[in-house]
């Protein structure tokens, strides 16, 4: 069992201390940063127009330089640090190894024992986790772990992953029998639709075996009977078409080069019910070159590199290419008053991409 991984005082505080460093990264020098931003602007006399022209200007102010290293050395240590989520956990790996290796039901799982991966997907560390995500055995593990600090400022992860359901259940309209999460990671953003709705059949999609075994073991923890995690990439499941009422992805566009994002959109497109509907939650920024410069600089040094060509892709070009007729880009409130003006931390960009499939 999962549980039986035994309490460490010296580690948690250790992921406790990271955490605290993060926060006060978030909501102590972002705000800073952009202060030090505006005075470095007004002594300019003219506004930057571009990220690059932004990053020209901050490039020897030391809090920016400050930002930037201790964003980038945080994340090292949660991962591989000397007590990192990747370290200590390896020391559990047989357990781990067992618990995702039991039995669970098998319409839950769908391995295909010859699935070879994207070679994008192979050649990166994604977010700095040691041999990504799909790897290593205890990866979906130490992944589930990762992210529940991944947005600092959330209480809970889940808490994210049930607003973004609320947000694609109350667009589709009409009865919804049918939902596709595609790159379901652990199953986090899977859970929502099939704990809460045992009427809707969910299928989840995903590249990385690990965490595939580990959503179907969450999955078998709750008893759930509505819900297959599928091993495909997301541009070619192997779904019938015209099968869905909802197809969506969390946090996945970013992860992926702009070719197979717009695999994505016609693999959505395809997927969908006349009248079904396309929402991918993911982080863009529009019209604001400071937030470009943060956001482009987290892409680099948190080993994110698509998410500089996903914010410059032409996203409703590529909807239509893929057969959609409208999108709709919309913020996403990931915690209440996260898009208030008053809101001076740093935050994810979190964005809905949204269409419909003509009637
Ligand atoms: C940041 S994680 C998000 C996981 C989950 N949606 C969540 O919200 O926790 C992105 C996931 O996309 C998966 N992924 C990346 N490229 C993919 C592809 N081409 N097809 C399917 N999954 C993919 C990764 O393995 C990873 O699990």
């Amino acid at each position: 069992m999962l549980e039986d991984i035994p309490p460490d005082r010296a580690f948690t505080a250790y992921q406790a201390f990271v955490l605290d460093c993060k926060l006060y990264w978030t909501r102590s020098m972002f705000p800073e940063l952009r202060k030090r931003y505006h005075a470095a602007v007004a002594a300019a006399g003219s506004p930057p127009r571009t990220s690059a022209e932004v990053a020209e200007l901050m490039k020897d102010d030391t809090t920016a330089q400050f930002f930037g290293w201790y964003e980038r050395h945080l994340q090292r240590m949660k991962y591989s640090g000397l007590r990192g989520l990747a370290v200590h956990y390896d020391q559990y790996r047989d357990l781990i190894g067992r618990a995702l290796a039991a039995e669970v039901p098998d319409r839950l799982l769908e391995l295909d024992p010859d699935f070879k991966q994207p070679e994008y997907y192979t050649s990166i560390d994604i977010h700095q986790h040691p041999g990504g995500v799909w790897s290593d055995e205890i990866a979906g593990y130490v992944y589930e772990r990762g992210a529940q600090s991944t947005a600092p400022m959330l209480d809970k992860a889940a808490s994210l992953w049930h607003r973004m359901k609320e947000q694609a259940l109350s667009r589709a309209g009409g009865e919804v029998k049918r939902v596709v999460d595609l790159g379901c990671g652990f199953g986090g953003s899977t859970q929502p639709y099939y704990a809460d709705h045992p009427d809707i059949d969910v299928i989840g999609i995903e590249l990385s075996e690990p965490c595939l075994r580990l959503a179907a073991q969450r999955a078998a923890e709750l008893q759930a009977r509505n819900v297959r995690f599928r091993q495909a990439d997301a541009i070619a499941t192997g779904l019938d078409e015209g099968s869905s009422d909802i197809v969506t992805s969390t946090m996945m566009l970013h992860e992926m080069p702009p070719s197979h994002v717009k695999g994505v959109f016609k693999e959505s497109y395809r997927l969908l019910k006349p009248g079904g509907l396309s929402i991918h939650l993911d982080f863009l920024v529009r019209d604001d070159p400071f937030k470009e410069y943060v956001h482009y600089g987290h892409s680099r040094r948190n080993n994110e590199p698509f998410m500089v060509p996903l914010n410059k892709m032409d996203i409703v070009a590529a909807h239509r290419e893929a057969g959609f007729d409208e999108v709709e880009i919309v913020p996403f409130e990931e915690f209440d008053g996260s898009l208030s003006p008053e809101m001076t931390a740093w935050r994810f960009p979190w964005t809905m991409i949204i269409a419909r499939k003509a009637a």
